[in-house]
């Protein structure tokens, strides 16, 4: 039987000194058996908001539930939580078989309860021929299921993952990262991931949270959040190669990019509606959706470049192409996104020379379009709880 842990998050707030607030008031509902993955560059507060949920560091506010537990001022050790860290955290004096059977002895387990778990648990991870072994040992992706093994003996209502797989290589990381998941829907423990990959983020996720300086940009499962960026952060956050930024300024029922030119009528409706009476926009155009055009491309968004670079990534390409759409005013946009503001664009496609002239075409239902302060206009971010 699945245990009922539903983790809730309210107004959770951490700063280390004073006036530097690391998280800012931080709400979320992960429901039972959910696998809620925590994404943002290095430095956004990430592990710490893990800390404070495993009562390894003390919230400034807020409150935290656990099931029907209120666990906010909980010893770290009643919390029934088990927290898994990039570097292992294994003993090394211990074998593979100690390490596994510290926990239960903490908690004062008898001899052959701890003796059968431990069987039951390397099993499952197929750490049986490993038991005997010490750390040093093991490889990287050993080291790592001996480490969740650790936090799965103990059977807790919640676990916790610090970017577990970044001592991996990468061909190891797609292997492990997939027996997460199905380790994880089997136990269907509550899961809160943490890590800076947004692969990582894609496909493992029921739902992702995005977390930028402390401050949730966006809540939802990945293809919303694909589909629907709640700003350019997001946007550029979630997907194979960020979306191509560029500026647009709208004049007389049009959208005007550089050379090229939106109708309006050419919008969805509630697109037109969030775009009238503005002057400033930028609009996304993420590479997998961009195509070549040729003259039946009526109601798209047609650019005109140059080839000048492309990356052959497997069976298709990544090809940079020049064009006349310069955007000038990238200052009040984020460092980020900025990066990607430039003339040259990324078009992913299978085939293309260098040097070739290339007329490029988006749907208008494809393009992804935000302020000036790069917030999406014309669409909802998904929901922030
Ligand atoms: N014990 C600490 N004392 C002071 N500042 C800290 C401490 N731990 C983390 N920080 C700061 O808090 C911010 C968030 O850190 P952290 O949660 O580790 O980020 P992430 O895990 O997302 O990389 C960083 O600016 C970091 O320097
Ligand atoms: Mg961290």
């Amino acid at each position: 039987m699945i245990a009922m842990h539903k983790l809730v998050l309210r107004s959770v707030t951490k700063s280390y000194t004073k006036g530097t607030t690391v998280l800012k008031p931080f709400d979320l509902v992960a429901q039972s058996g959910e696998l809620i993955v925590l994404v943002g560059p290095s430095g956004c507060g990430k592990s710490t908001l893990l800390k404070l949920i495993a009562g390894l560091e003390k919230l400034d506010d807020g409150q935290i539930l656990l099931g029907d537990r209120d666990i906010t001022d909980a010893e770290p050790r009643q919390r029934k939580i088990a927290m898994v860290f990039q570097n292992y955290a294994l003993y090394p004096h211990l074998t593979v078989r100690e390490n596994l059977a510290y926990p239960l002895r903490r908690q004062k387990l008898r001899m052959p309860a701890i003796t059968e778990k431990v069987a039951m648990v390397a099993r499952q991870l197929r750490l049986e021929e490993l038991l005997d072994r010490r750390p040093s040992q093991l490889s990287g992706g050993q080291k790592q299921r001996v480490a969740m093994g650790r936090a799965i003996i103990r059977e807790p209502d919640l676990f916790l993952l610090d970017e577990p797989l970044s001592n991996l290589d990468a061909a190891l990381r797609t292997h492990v990262r997939g027996e997460i998941r199905d380790l994880q829907r089997r136990l269907g423990t509550t899961m809160i991931y943490v890590t800076h990959d947004q692969v990582e983020a894609q496909t493992l996720a029921d739902r992702v949270v995005i977390l930028r300086d402390g401050e949730v940009q966006q809540i939802g499962p990945p293809q919303e959040i694909y589909a629907r960026p709640a700003n350019i952060f997001a946007a550029a956050f979630l997907g194979a190669a960020p979306p191509n930024f560029l500026a647009g300024r709208v004049i007389n029922g049009r959208i005007d990019v550089g050379q090229a030119s939106l109708p309006f009528s050419d919008l969805p409706g509630e697109c037109r509606t969030a775009l009238a009476g503005r002057e400033q926009v930028y609009l996304g155009l993420r590479p997998e959706l961009l195509r070549a055009a040729d003259d039946h491309y009526g109601d798209h968004l047609v650019l005109h470049g140059a080839v000048s670079s492309r990356e052959i990534v497997g069976n298709t390409q990544n090809v940079y192409f020049r064009t006349d759409t310069a955007c000038a005013d990238m200052t009040r946009l984020s460092a980020l996104a900025g990066r990607y503001l430039t003339d040259e664009l990324v078009w992913t496609t299978e085939n293309s020379n260098t040097g070739d002239t290339v007329k490029l075409a988006i749907r208008p239902e494809d393009i992804l379009f935000f302020d000036a302060e790069g917030q999406a206009i014309g669409t909802h971010g998904s929901d922030t709880l």
